[in-house]
Formats: C-alpha cells, sequence, structure tokens
C-alpha cells in the first residue's frame, strides 16, 4: 500500500504564504515517488495552490466542503467549486468541523458520499475525546463514527480514506503512543474489512495528532498505520519534508 502524507494548514497561511512554502517545498519532494503526499491550504489559496502543483508530485486537498453542487448555502464551497480547481482530496469530519462547527454524522455522511461521487478522493477523520477514552467508549465512538460516515459507499471504500485522529492529541503536543494508536487502527482495519467485504485494500487509515519529526518515526513503524494527517507540523516546509522522510525509510 503506498503511504499518504498529509498536511491540514487549517486556517493558516495566506496566498502570498502558501506560494512561499511551496517555493521551498516542491524542490525538496520532486524525486519522491513512492508514497503519497497531499496538501490542504485554506480555500483562498487554493486557486493559486492548484496551480503551483500543476506539474508536481504533491497532491491538492481541501478542508472541508458542502454536499450540494450548488444553491442558497450561504458561506459553503461545493463540489463542483473543488473539481474546477483539480482539488484531489478534501477533509471530511474533522474534529473541529464536528466539536466547534457542530457537524453531525449524518451531515458528515452526506458530504462523503457527494465527494465520492464527484471522484474527489474524502479523508473520513474519526477520533474520541478525552472524556470518552476515559470512560472506555474510544472504540464504540470510532465504530459509530465510521459505521455512519459511510452509510452507502461501503462498496466504494476503494477511493476513501480515514484518519484516526483522538481529539486529545490535535494541537495539544501529546501525541498517542504508538500502542495506543495501533490499539485503534488494528480495530478500524477489522470494520472496514467487515462492512467492505474484504474490499479496502487501498483505504489507507492515517493518524493524525500532534505528529512532528521527532515521533513520526515511531508512528510509522506500526502496522495498519499508513500515513498521517499532520497539522502545526506541516507548518513548516521543513518539518513537513522531515515527517515524510521519516514514513519514506520504512
Ligand atoms: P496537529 O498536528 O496540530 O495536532 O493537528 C492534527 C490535525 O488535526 C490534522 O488534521
Amino acid at each position: 500500500m503506498r503511504y499518504l502524507v498529509a498536511a491540514n494548514w487549517k486556517m493558516n497561511k495566506t496566498v502570498a504564504e502558501t506560494l512561499e512554502y511551496l517555493e521551498i517545498f516542491l524542490p525538496k519532494v520532486e524525486d519522491i515517488n513512492v508514497v503519497d503526499i497531499m496538501i490542504a491550504p485554506s480555500f483562498t489559496a487554493l486557486a493559486s495552490a492548484s496551480l503551483k502543483l500543476e506539474h508536481s508530485n504533491v497532491k491538492l486537498g481541501a478542508q472541508n466542503m458542502y454536499y450540494m453542487d450548488k444553491g442558497a448555502f450561504t458561506g459553503e464551497i461545493s463540489p463542483l467549486m473543488l473539481t474546477e480547481l483539480e482539488v484531489d482530496y478534501v477533509i471530511i469530519g474533522h474534529s473541529e468541523r464536528r466539536h466547534i462547527f457542530g457537524e453531525k454524522d449524518d451531515l458528515i455522511n452526506k458530504k462523503m458520499i457527494s465527494a465520492v461521487e464527484h471522484g474527489i478522493r474524502p479523508i473520513l477523520c474519526v477520533g474520541e475525546t478525552l472524556e470518552e477514552r476515559e470512560l472506555g467508549k474510544t472504540l464504540n465512538v470510532v465504530e459509530r463514527q465510521i459505521r455512519t460516515g459511510l452509510a452507502g459507499i461501503e462498496k466504494d471504500l476503494i477511493y476513501i480514506d480515514i484518519a484516526y485522529e483522538p481529539v486529545w492529541a490535535i494541537g495539544t503536543g501529546v501525541n498517542a503512543t504508538p500502542q495506543q494508536a495501533q490499539e485503534v487502527h488494528r480495530f478500524i482495519r477489522s470494520l472496514l474489512n467487515e462492512i467492505s467485504k474484504g474490499n479496502d485494500e487501498k483505504t489507507r487509515i492515517l493518524y493524525g495528532g500532534s505528529v512532528n519529526d521527532k515521533n513520526a518515526k515511531e508512528l510509522i513503524k506500526e502496522p495498519n498505520v499508513d500515513g498521517f494527517l499532520v497539522g502545526t507540523a506541516s507548518l513548516d516546509p521543513n518539518k513537513f519534508f522531515n515527517i515524510i522522510t521519516e514514513v519514506l525509510e520504512v
């Protein structure tokens, strides 16, 4: 399986800063062709980033989208607007969307279906809060998020990636240990296997949550950890490149 190392820049970097970053980053990675690399900049930077990435080996991602093609949905972004910019991936159901903006499983499911229908590869984000972990509910929460997120597109799993991002590890500097990640990733793999009737061999299970160039090596060694979704550390082209290097060495 080809690993995926993806950058989620969240609400960071202007257009100018995005282009500056890519100027530094693209030459560093131009010869890397054994792992997939993706960057999800802000919406306002997507068009410029798309042009810049056109002849590169770095894929373009969006951080969110609405599920309808067009209409009276003030402030939303449609899948057609993304495909026009040749966006390859879209992050769906990120924990910040769920917890700050109140996105629920059924909305996330509609977005997942729409992304697959439009040929944009969705990364479905799942993960428990600290409270849920302490109550021993981690696997229940992840199972619910995956089953509802993938409802109706179980046969399309080869066009989908999953990111396990424990909420308590996001932006905190406290990553899941390799053992904690492995326990959940193994569970997700068996769940995917069941719901896709074994047709999940291309579905990568990424880990996200305080990944950096120090802990990437240990995490990527775990079976069923098929790449990373990186926030803070991806904002620095050198750190993001170092993380990719660790993945290359596995
Ligand atoms: P951090 O790497 O900043 O913890 O963010 C992870 C994340 O939310 C990626 O989607």
